[in-house]
């Protein structure tokens, strides 16, 4: 008996690193999964993975921000499963670069597979399941790049912090229809990391491989099932053996001109008391410097 018992869901990207692994686990609790992927020869892979070890899933081979390929995706999961349950939004692509050295398609082919490919799919789910009555569960997949702010990834970043507002939008939205909409922020060595991962957290043989891209997906099949449906609009820090819940923006200070507008000219002596009042530096800050393995 696994956690997803009789269910279908769609997970976005599926072909390799955390994408895969989310679709394997989703299938090992009990889940027939619909591995929606650009690149077919590794979601095949994927697919008959799944299907040797007892599962059931098919391979959708298309881009996640096409609205054709993704409704007729979502239009052939239920003609094939009779439901749908789950989508997981992973697909993802980084292509960095500092911003005054960025090209247009360097930004708008990362904005593109990123929001829109978060926006597509997530609509196209969430008309099914407004018509059917079913519940739903929606996992986006956002970066600590985009939450602190990486220098060397305006595009990338952008996109990530897009996608944490969507996903808290979303749950607003789809609440009264029983739909949950939660994302997380993950961790993993893949391709896309495999450059910036020093040879300290690569892991060894016989050791808890703490980025290991499997680590990841069991807080995702747990999003994906009945057992999460009081759980929506939230992000999730998910690596190794950590699980964390980050704070929306939020203000943390205030300062008030007295009922009448501020003067500019006023405000050079007024605005350091709301850095002073939360601690805030005033200047720049590379959001890479807060970045860690786990809670601390
Ligand atoms: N690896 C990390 O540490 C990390 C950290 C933060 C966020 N993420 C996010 O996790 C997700 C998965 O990343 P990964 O590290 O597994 O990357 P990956 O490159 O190993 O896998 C991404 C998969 O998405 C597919 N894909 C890309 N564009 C697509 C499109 N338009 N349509 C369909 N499929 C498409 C690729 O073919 C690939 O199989 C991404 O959204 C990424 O931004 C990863």
């Amino acid at each position: 008996m696994g956690i997803l018992d009789g269910k279908v869901v769609i997970v976005t990207g599926a072909g390799r690193g955390i994408g895969r692994a989310e679709a394997l686990e989703c299938a090992r609790q009990g889940a027939s999964v619909v591995l929606a992927e650009f690149d077919p020869s590794p979601a095949y892979d994927v697919a008959d993975e799944i299907i040797t070890a007892g599962g059931r899933a098919i391979v959708a081979s298309g881009d996640v921000a096409d609205t054709d390929f993704v409704d007729r995706t979502v239009a052939s999961t239920v003609e094939e499963f009779g439901r749908l349950d789950a989508l997981v939004n992973n697909a993802g692509i980084l292509r960095t670069s500092e911003l005054a050295d960025m090209s247009d398609d360097e930004w708008d082919s990362v904005i593109r597979v990123h929001l829109r490919g978060h926006f597509v799919p997530t609509r196209a789910v969430c008309r099914y399941w407004r018509a059917s009555g079913r519940p739903g569960r929606i996992v986006h997949t956002t970066s600590i790049a985009g939450l602190y702010g990486f220098s060397g990834q305006t595009n990338y970043g952008s996109a990530k912090a897009g996608i944490a507002a969507f996903t808290a939008i979303v749950a607003s939205e789809m609440e009264q229809f029983g739909v949950t909409s939660n994302a997380i922020a993950p961790m993993a060595l893949t391709r896309m990391t495999t450059d910036v991962v020093d040879d300290e957290h690569r892991g060894r043989d016989g050791e808890f491989v703490f980025l290991d891209a499997g680590n990841v997906a069991p807080m995702v099949a747990y999003l994906c099932s009945a057992d999460s449906g009081h759980i929506s609009g939230k992000v999730f820090g998910v690596q190794g053996d950590s699980i964390e819940i980050f704070q929306p923006f939020t203000s943390v200070a205030e300062i008030k001109a007295g009922g009448r507008r501020w003067d500019p000219a006023e405000l050079g002596d007024r605005v350091g008391e709301l850095f002073e009042a939360s601690g805030i530096p005033a200047g720049a800050e590379n959001g890479m410097t807060k970045m860690r393995y786990g809670p601390s």
